[in-house]
């Protein structure tokens, strides 16, 4: 007799936050998690993109909660987590999903942009870590979105790039401190047809080309591809997986020609 029991990849049950989850892949994330079977709050600025994001979510048979925030304002995290914890009694899975990008060079950039783009991306983290892991229980998981931006060199995204890569070490050290009840880990997505991007890689531009010939799998993707890492990241399955940048690159990463 062979005794065997693993734990399925599932977030059923989980009460999930999603930050930066009213559009592209914080959204496909929320959507995603809220089809199997747990409970999202689904928050950004925009009250119109919450409302619209929360009925997709109830159409799935979830429960939601409908409050905005400001990544750059740590009183409104306190907000969303409260709600969490009134609505849900409390937050499993924190995925850190806003994003800010400007496209000036190393020699051009602003102080303003770099301020920007900084406090939305890197410190938007920190400040999402520290306003829901104290109010998270053993087997809470903090999913960061970074990029590939922060292992590949990507011309005139400095900030971005800085940002991204703080948010690689940040994930390590708060996996390290946060250690054992909360995991944390990263997604690194690589070119993902978002709101954010959809003129930079739409069909016929150079840049779309170049991806789809470098990429192994041969096309950029769709933001629905990232939401397998959030739940595997999400799920109890992962219980031994903290402080890791998951890649879905279609394999860029590693592909030299
Ligand atoms: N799309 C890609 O190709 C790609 C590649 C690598 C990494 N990423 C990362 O994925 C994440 C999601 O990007 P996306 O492409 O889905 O972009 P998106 O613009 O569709 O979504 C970003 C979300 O962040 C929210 N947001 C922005 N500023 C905020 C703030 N101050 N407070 C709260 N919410 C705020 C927006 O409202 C939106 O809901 C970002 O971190 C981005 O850097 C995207």
């Amino acid at each position: 007799m062979v005794e065997y029991t693993h734990t399925p990849v599932s977030v059923s049950g989980k009460r999930a936050v999603v930050v930066g989850g009213t559009s592209g892949i914080g959204q496909a994330i929320a959507l995603g998690f809220a089809e199997e079977g747990a409970d999202v709050i689904a928050t950004s600025r925009s009250e119109e993109k919450v409302d619209e994001t929360a009925a997709a979510i109830e159409e799935r048979g979830a429960n939601t909660a409908r409050i905005t925030c400001d990544v750059t304002d740590a009183a409104s995290l306190d907000a969303v987590r409260e709600t969490a914890v009134e609505e849900f009694g409390g937050v499993d899975v924190v995925v850190a999903s806003q994003g800010a990008i400007s496209r000036a060079t190393v020699l051009g950039i602003s102080d303003d942009e770099w301020d920007f783009v900084t406090d939305v991306a890197l410190d938007g983290v920190r400040k999402v870590t520290q306003a829901f892991a104290p109010a998270m229980d053993e087997g809470g998981s903090i999913i960061n979105i970074s990029s590939l931006a922060a292992q590949l060199s990507m011309a005139n995204l400095p900030a971005y790039s800085a940002a991204k890569g703080g948010v690689d070490a940040f994930t390590r050290v708060s996996a390290k401190e946060l250690a054992p009840d909360v995991r944390v880990n990263a997604i690194a997505p690589g070119f993902v047809i978002t709101p954010q991007n959809a003129d930079t890689y739409a069909e016929g531009t150079e840049k779309r080309a170049r991806i789809d010939e470098r990429a192994p799998i041969g096309r950029v993707a769709e933001r629905e591809e990232m939401v397998g890492a959030a739940v595997f990241l999400g799920s109890d399955a992962s219980s031994y997986v903290t402080g890791e940048v998951i890649t879905v690159d279609g394999g860029f990463s590693d592909s030299a020609f």
